[in-house]
């Protein structure tokens, strides 16, 4: 079949890709319409559903100086798009030994005092493809509230792309993750109901029950994971299981 017979029967569309032309399928993510030029994803791309944050894209709209940006995975193409992706961005992650940082907003400072030269530009936020505030996350680290930097900062994916675009040349999502990791391991309350239950295991509460789910064969396994008794999605917190079995 010929381009123009295909083109008929898929609505092909022309994009650029790394400056070539391709005839691609109106409706596909980029992703998918780079494969079906023909590149093949060796690295930049994992989850394929906008959770990875391996798949930053840059482009450019026909008669369009802005430049944007998107998730390979989540964009869909448009005619006459020029882009590029951006597999990894090599942004500065300090090192660190975890467990002798204390959980202080100046341990932070100290280890990433570009941190200061932010210049509240916000271009970093203008390209989040997950939509964070990203200078909100670096305006609170830099004032000390790492609980509010650890909640803005929540969705981030690790793209890269905030990082490419930082006049200041902060690597923002590794200084968010070292906090998230401070906030999260350090600072935020333990969950009582989940330090109970690894003590119930450790003591040993549970190992017949799972030698008894060991000793089983497959299709009982199966049929007991399908039928168990589930939360319902919109439970409330009146809501308890019938049986405790395996509480
Ligand atoms: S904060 Fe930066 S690294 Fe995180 S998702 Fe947004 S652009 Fe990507
Ligand atoms: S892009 Fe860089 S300098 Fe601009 S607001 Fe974001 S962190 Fe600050
Ligand atoms: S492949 Fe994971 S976000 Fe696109």
């Amino acid at each position: 079949m010929s381009t123009a017979e295909k083109a008929a029967q898929v609505n092909l569309i022309p994009i650029f890709i790394m400056g070539k032309h391709y005839q691609v399928p109106a409706e596909l993510t980029i992703m998918k319409a780079m494969e079906y030029a023909g590149y093949q994803y060796i690295r930049g791309a994992g989850c394929r559903g906008g959770i990875c944050g391996a798949c930053a894209t840059v482009f450019r709209r026909e008669g369009d100086y802005k430049i944007y940006t998107g998730l390979a995975c989540q964009t869909v193409v448009e005619p006459n798009m020029y882009l590029t992706q951006l597999p990894f961005y090599p942004a500065l992650r300090i090192g660190y030994d975890y467990e002798a940082i204390e959980p202080v907003a100046e341990s932070v400072h100290e280890m990433y005092p570009e941190l200061f030269r932010c210049v509240a530009c916000n271009a970093c936020s203008k390209v989040c493809p997950m939509d964070v505030e990203v200078l909100d996350y670096i305006s609170a680290i830099k004032r000390g509230d790492l609980q509010a930097a650890m909640e803005l900062s929540f969705d981030c994916i690790q793209c890269g792309l905030c990082a490419s675009r930082c006049m200041g040349e902060l690597p923002q999502y590794h200084i968010a993750q070292l906090v998230r990791r401070l906030y999260g391991g350090k600072l935020s309350p333990r969950a009582e109901h989940l330090a109970k239950m690894v003590d119930d295991i450790a003591s040993g509460k549970y190992d017949s029950a799972i030698k008894e789910l060991m000793g089983m064969d497959t299709d009982t396994l199966k049929k007991l994971y399908t039928e168990r008794e589930q939360e319902p999605n919109m439970a409330d917190d009146a809501w308890r299981a019938k049986s405790d079995v395996g509480l």
